[in-house]
């Protein structure tokens, strides 16, 4: 079966010499959450900001294909109408709306039968964005903030939803139920493209995990695999935290096997 997505060997360079993207390839099925761990400046945000054409005539080189169809070097409009929609880190909310108005534009003028469905399915994901939905979206909670992003996105009825490190700062609890949601959102036959630096999170509610290093992926396999997996174990899931210390993973580095 054709992968939903399908990037091969793409090359993203930031001021046509610095190169975020290194040969990357990767693929992701349908209706299942796909996950892309790595540390700071591993080139996961470049990744997800290439996808949705939002790097000006990038990737420079290699092939991204959405339904089997040529995606990259398209307009970012082309490409968020064909399904993919981008939920940034730092949300890309309307920040002087309220909630009620962010979640109107994410409809972009969807009048169709099924939006009053939408937005029960959303509503019924986060419950607190009805309490909250005269309030002004910058006077939100981060966690309010990041599941008015997420909620904001599934108007859109993507069929790739992309999150860029949705669970950054958020109390464990509050994440929690941002993790929940995607979930159930993985249960309506949605695919995700999840971005994490929490590997523990993001492993627990993936089904399969691409390790991304110096803009390469350097380790692949299902969560399971990665979770037994022992550098994955010692440098992510390991004791003292879910995230790594930029320390931490240069002594790593120095003696990783991939
Ligand atoms: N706008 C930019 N201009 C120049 N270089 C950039 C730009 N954005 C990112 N980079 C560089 O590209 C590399 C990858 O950055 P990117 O933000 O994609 O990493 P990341 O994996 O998302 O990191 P983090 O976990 O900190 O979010 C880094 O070396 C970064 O400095
Ligand atoms: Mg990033």
């Amino acid at each position: 079966m054709t992968p939903l997505l399908k990037i091969a060997s793409i090359e993203t360079l930031y001021y046509d010499r610095i190169y975020a993207l290194h040969g990357l390839s990767l693929e992701v099925k349908e209706k299942e959450i796909f996950t892309v761990l790595g540390p700071n400046g591993a080139g996961k945000t470049t990744l997800l900001k290439t996808i949705a054409g939002l790097l000006k005539d990038q990737p420079k080189k290699g092939i991204i294909e959405f339904m089997g169809k040529r995606i990259h070097r398209l307009p970012p409009e082309h490409i968020s109408r064909l399904g993919i929609v981008y939920v940034p880190e730092d949300r890309g909310l309307f920040r002087e709306l309220t909630v009620a108005e962010n979640l109107d534009l994410g409809r972009w003028g969807r009048k169709d039968a099924e939006i009053q469905q939408d937005y029960e399915f959303i509503y019924g994901l986060f419950p607190i964005l009805k309490t909250r939905s005269t309030q002004q979206a910058e006077t939100l909670s981060g966690g309010e903030q990041q599941m008015l992003a997420v909620a904001r996105a599934m108007l859109r009825r993507p069929k790739l939803l992309m999150l860029d490190e949705p669970s950054l700062g958020l109390a464990p609890k509050v994440a929690r139920i941002v993790y929940d949601a995607l979930n159930q959102i993985r249960q309506r036959r949605t695919t995700i493209l999840l971005v994490e630096q929490n590997a523990k999170m993001a492993l627990k509610i993936a089904d399969y995990g691409y390790i991304m290093e110096s803009g390469r992926i350097v380790l692949e396999g299902t969560s399971k695999d990665l979770q037994e997996n022992e550098d994955v174990q010692e440098l992510y899931l390991g004791l003292g935290g879910e995230t790594i210390s930029p320390k931490g993973w240069r002594l790593y580095k120095k003696r990783r096997t991939w």
